[in-house]
């Protein structure tokens, strides 16, 4: 057994996975064959085209050896007649042959025979006198075979091998989509680097190992089988002996399989955390190195890399011991083989053509033979991947529409909490029973110390998370009986942490809704302050933002997310802290702008400026996941409760550098 690597994060992860994966690949490869299955024209293609292409080396063979057998045949005469020469002329009873087929055919049909095997034996004699040229007519035809097999080949590949491309890439599609589905808990609970080493590393495992195993399965085993056949007919007991090494290469093969599989999932789990680690360097690249941390991440990764290092060690070991492992096996299986065929021959059971034909019938089941042996290691290799691909397929979300969830009309009252708490991992409580409701066209502010749970309290109306305890109300209906699309289409969300994607400003801004007009987004931009610094980029709303908006300042990306939840027009509008990287003026001119665009709407807004908290129509004071206060401005500072430290500590002063 392998020790289980000691690791931080990804020990559990390991555990986990490797508890999971104990089940046989039976399942996987079952599964893998149904998405296959999608493309069951070219599959018949393919197998057909293996049939040709054993049927063409069988004749091969079989002409072969029957032209060396027919024309090669010397009189029974040796230097001295003292040796008795039991060998018959192959003509004569291949011409026995033919006449018993010929008068059994005749006699069904009630006729006399017509004397084919006098035909057969005129070539024959025929061919005897030209040796040389009976030789040549055999190899023409062998060259002919050989053409005929090599284009097969070609289309076989090409039809076998696309499948196994196509079902990948289907695969990468469908967990897309699956992903897609999941809640913000998977994606907080699986590393970006495991999803995308999932969609790189894997995918691409699983297409090299379906593609090599769909050309060779499909074909390999026809060909063995022809083989087989021709050796079996020419003499099954010489056959037999040299079938012998086939269980104990089998079993060979799949342990060693079996060995690779194990060594592959465990570096691809490794693969993983490396490029997560990878994206957590590229990501947090400045904090990296203001805080000299490289060295410390630079031994992170040397340790995962060793681990790596050990199972891709053991991955090679046992793939460079495959083919030895097979060749030995078989060596040694020959030699039996050759023992007993010098017997047979010797005791006249076997003439040399035939011997001829076993010989290249089991020659050429030898190579067959050593490409399934090293397909199986690079099936395994695929199992392991797809088994990290299904996994993902068989995720359930955790929020999804109820049976029968019900379109959310508009909001025409409140949005109500009752009784509503919440916790992240069931343990900690980070909202504490919540009871309070929102009218509509109110403007909340949310204010508290961090980690008072601000975030995840708005959080919860879109349904990112559900709540734990009591219930969420829009009018009378809780939100979880409602469809997720009419929820979410009422509200619109800015946090702090603005995510844009690379693409143009457009598209950013309209989610690639055509139908939103550039007026519209111009106007959009004017309200968030954001027209001007767009207007002079280089190719204004078509200009590229870069991976995660990267090119623009922080302030610009705030005001780009305010601008896209605009132009969303939504019911409630959900802003955290979504102003706090503006400068104050900025600011202040894009408080006045959406004065008017909060008429209406219901607004919940999470804020440090006082400016902006004053202005709400009722403020909250959350501490520690209670409502510990509310009211207004005035009201709340008249209390001189926790709000009115609040306002002593940080909004005075945020308030005094407004108003500078
Ligand atoms: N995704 C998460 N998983 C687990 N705990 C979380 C998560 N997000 C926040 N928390 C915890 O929940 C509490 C409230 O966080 P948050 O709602 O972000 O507070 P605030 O926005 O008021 O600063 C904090 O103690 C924080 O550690
Ligand atoms: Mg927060």
């Amino acid at each position: 057994m392998e020790p289980i690597p000691v690791n931080t994060e990804p020990v559990s992860d390991f555990l986990q996975s490797e508890g999971q994966k104990r089940s046989s690949g039976w399942k996987v490869y079952a599964r893998l064959i149904r998405y296959a299955l999608v493309y069951k024209a070219r599959l018949v293609i393919a197998i057909a085209l293996s049939l040709v292409i054993a049927f063409s080396f069988g004749t091969m063979i079989v002409s072969l050896g029957t032209a060396v057998k027919l024309t090669l045949y010397q009189p029974s005469e040796t230097h001295n007649r003292t040796i008795f020469q039991a060998e018959e002329d192959p003509a004569i009873k291949y011409a026995h042959e033919i006449r018993k087929w010929d008068t059994s055919i005749h006699q069904w049909f009630n006729t006399p025979p017509s004397e084919w095997d006098k035909v057969f034996l005129r070539f024959v004699d025929k061919m005897r006198a030209h040796k040389l040229f009976a030789l040549f007519i055999a190899i023409v035809i062998v060259i002919l075979l050989t053409f005929i097999s090599g284009c097969a080949r070609f289309f076989q590949e090409y039809f076998a091998g696309s499948v196994g491309a196509f079902v990948s890439v289907d695969l990468s599609q469908k967990m897309y989509q699956n992903i897609m589905t999941q809640s913000l808990g998977f994606f907080e609970s699986h590393s970006s680097g495991d999803v995308v080493a999932r969609f790189s590393n894997d995918i691409f495992m699983v297409n090299r190992g379906l593609s090599n195993a769909f050309i060779k399965v499909l074909r390999e085993p026809f060909k063995a089988l022809t083989f087989l056949i021709v050796a079996i007919s020419v003499d099954p007991w010489l056959t037999l002996v040299g079938i012998c090494v086939l269980p104990p290469l089998g079993y060979a093969l799949i342990q060693l399989g079996l060995y690779v599989r194990k060594s592959v999932r465990r570096s691809l789990m490794k693969v993983a955390d490396l490029a997560s680690l990878i994206n957590e360097t590229t990501r947090g690249i400045l904090i990296i190195k203001g805080f000299q941390m490289e060295e410390f991440l630079k031994q992170r990764y040397d340790i995962e890399a060793s681990r790596l290092r050990r199972f891709l060690r053991k991955m090679v070991k046992a793939d460079s011991a495959t083919e030895p492992i097979t060749e030995f096996i078989l060596v040694v299986g020959f030699s039996g083989f050759i023992l007993f065929s010098g017997y047979r021959v010797i005791t006249y059971r076997l003439d040399m053509g035939d011997l001829l034909q076993v010989y290249l019938a089991l020659a050429m089941i030898l190579d067959p033979v050593r490409k399934l042996s090293t397909v199986n290691n690079m099936i395994q290799t695929s199992v392991a991947s797809a088994e990290r691909v299904f996994e993902y397929l068989d995720l359930k979300p955790d929020i999804q529409d109820a049976p029968h969830a019900v379109l959310l009309e508009p909001l025409k009252r409140e949005i109500r909490f009752e009784s509503v708490s919440f916790s992240y991992d069931g343990k900690k409580i980070v909202l504490d029973n919540l009871n309070f409701s929102i009218q509509r066209g109110e403007r909340v502010a949310l204010v508290g110390p961090s980690g008072s749970g601000k975030t995840t309290l708005v959080k919860l109306i879109p349904r990112f998370y559900d709540v734990k305890e009591g219930t969420i109300y829009f009018d009378n209906t809780d939100i979880r009986k409602a469809t997720l699309e009419s929820l979410r289409k009422q509200i619109a969300i800015v946090t702090q942490d603005t995510i844009l994607f690379s693409g143009s400003v457009r598209d950013n801004l309209t989610g690639g809704n055509t139908h939103i007009t550039d007026e519209q987004i111009e106007q959009a931009l004017t309200m968030a302050h954001a027209k001007e610094f767009v207007a002079q980029m280089p190719k204004g709303l078509d200009s590229n933002l870069g991976e995660f908006g990267q090119l623009l300042s922080g302030g610009q990306r705030q005001r780009l997310a305010l601008a896209r939840a605009i132009l969303k027009n939504p019911e409630v509008l959900l802003l955290d802290e979504a102003t706090s990287n503006l400068d104050s003026e900025s600011e202040k001119y894009i408080q006045e702008a959406l004065t008017n665009f909060l008429k209406g709407r219901t607004s919940i807004i999470i804020a440090h400026r006082l400016s902006t908290v004053m202005n709400a129509d009722r403020i909250l004071v959350l501490d520690c996941g209670r409502i510990i206060e509310q009211g207004s401005h005035e009201q709340l500072l008249k209390q001189q409760g926790v709000y009115y430290q609040l306002y002593q500590h940080q909004f005075r002063n945020a308030y005094e550098t407004t108003e500078n």
